[in-house]
């Protein structure tokens, strides 16, 4: 299958590296030969109708800090034109999040499906914006959109939910979706204010410069609105979100709750009545009372009761692996297609 990767930054750097090292197995477990084609980042494009050379496309990006030099001469720069032009299956966004226009991604997301590309991405933004909008178009256009990484990182969240669980009906889900506020949190649990937790946070590389995306819970609501749709067949977008984020827990309310036996975490919600983020208080048996950057959901269904599933919700190598199950999953998808269009014709 080949593929253009528009954004060759953590996500995008650490699918290349699990392409080279999982080559063999992939197509020995999986009969899949993922092959990147064309790819994207701000200082141009990097070309290849058979395939680019991951490690020198690596290599060019650590030594020149851009792949706009990999080959020499090219100057063509249009990234849109490219998705559409460009001879590949699938498009893999992963730009920036961008939660007030959704851009660049949306733009991205809409031509390749025009052009007739499966999309995976593992940017939220767009997503959180215009989810029913974009799944419409992808069934239009007849193509898949998958978008495992965005909630959870490698964890399996979206799947759990949606394949496990099928034969039963979930009723609500809550759960702790963003893994800085989790870990500031956390540290506040251990005395911390919340300026030396976020400080701490920003020091170990899990808070940006700038870390309102997280903070003021955008996050936590762009993953909400994506599992809202996917797991519950809602149509909402971001702005159907009620949102408080943590800048206002103090010191004071995590110490207040420890002594009752609970902890301040940042909860999305989705039942009946509500569909939120916000600081809640939850029992420290309570199994999704997890701390440092974990994150934790639980699912409540009408004939099995409640699940719960914990890991990690972030990091390029985990992220990257989300990728490939939606690379792995679009490839079976075009295959039972196919199959059931042949017996059709038969
Ligand atoms: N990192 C994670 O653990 C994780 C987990 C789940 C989901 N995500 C999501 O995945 C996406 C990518 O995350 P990341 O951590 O890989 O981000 P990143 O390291 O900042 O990489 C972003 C990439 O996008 C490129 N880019 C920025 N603007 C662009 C534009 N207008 N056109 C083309 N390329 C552009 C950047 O180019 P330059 O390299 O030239 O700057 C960079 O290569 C984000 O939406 C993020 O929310 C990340």
């Amino acid at each position: 299958m080949r593929l253009i990767v528009n954004g060759f930054g953590v996500v995008g750097q650490s699918f290349a590296k699990l392409l080279l090292s999982r080559s063999e197995d992939l197509y020995r477990l999986h009969g899949v030969n993922p092959r990147i084609v064309a790819c994207v980042d701000k200082g141009g494009c990097a070309v290849s109708e058979t395939g680019l050379d991951l490690q020198r496309l690596l290599s060019t990006k650590k030594l020149s800090g851009t792949i706009g030099v990999y080959n020499p001469g090219n100057h063509i720069f249009d990234p849109l034109r490219l998705i559409e032009k460009v001879d590949a299956e699938i498009l893999l966004e992963s730009t920036p999040t961008n939660l007030d226009n959704g851009e660049p991604g949306i733009s991205n997301i809409i031509t390749a499906m025009k052009s007739g590309k499966h999309v995976i991405t593992v940017n939220k933004g767009p997503l959180a914006l215009a989810f029913p909008s974009l799944i419409e178009l992808a069934n239009y256009n007849n193509v898949e959109l998958r978008f495992s990484g965005t909630v959870g990182g490698g964890m399996p969240i979206l799947e759990f939910a949606k394949r496990c669980l099928r034969g039963d009906s979930i009723i609500s889900f809550h759960g702790i979706l963003n893994g800085t506020t989790n870990y500031i949190l956390s540290k506040m649990g251990e005395g911390l204010t919340f300026d030396e937790a976020l400080n701490d946070a920003k020091h170990k590389g899990y808070a940006e410069a700038t870390p309102s995306l997280d903070i003021d819970g955008y996050d936590a609501a762009a993953k909400l609105v994506i599992m809202a749709n996917w797991i519950m067949g809602m149509k909402v977008t971001i702005k159907d979100i009620n949102r408080r984020g943590i800048s206002q827990v103090t010191l004071s309310d995590v110490k207040r709750a420890h002594k009752n036996g609970k902890a301040i975490k940042l909860i999305a919600i989705c039942d009946k009545r509500q569909l939120a983020v916000k600081p809640t208080e939850l029992s420290y048996v309570d199994p999704i009372c997890v701390d440092g950057t974990l994150n934790a959901v639980t699912f409540s269904s009408e004939y099995s009761g409640n699940h719960t599933i914990i890991g990690h919700g972030a990091g390029g190598i985990p992220t990257a692996s989300a990728v490939l199950r939606d690379l792995i999953d679009i490839r079976d998808t075009i295959f039972e297609r196919r199959q059931t269009a042949d017996l059709k014709s038969d």
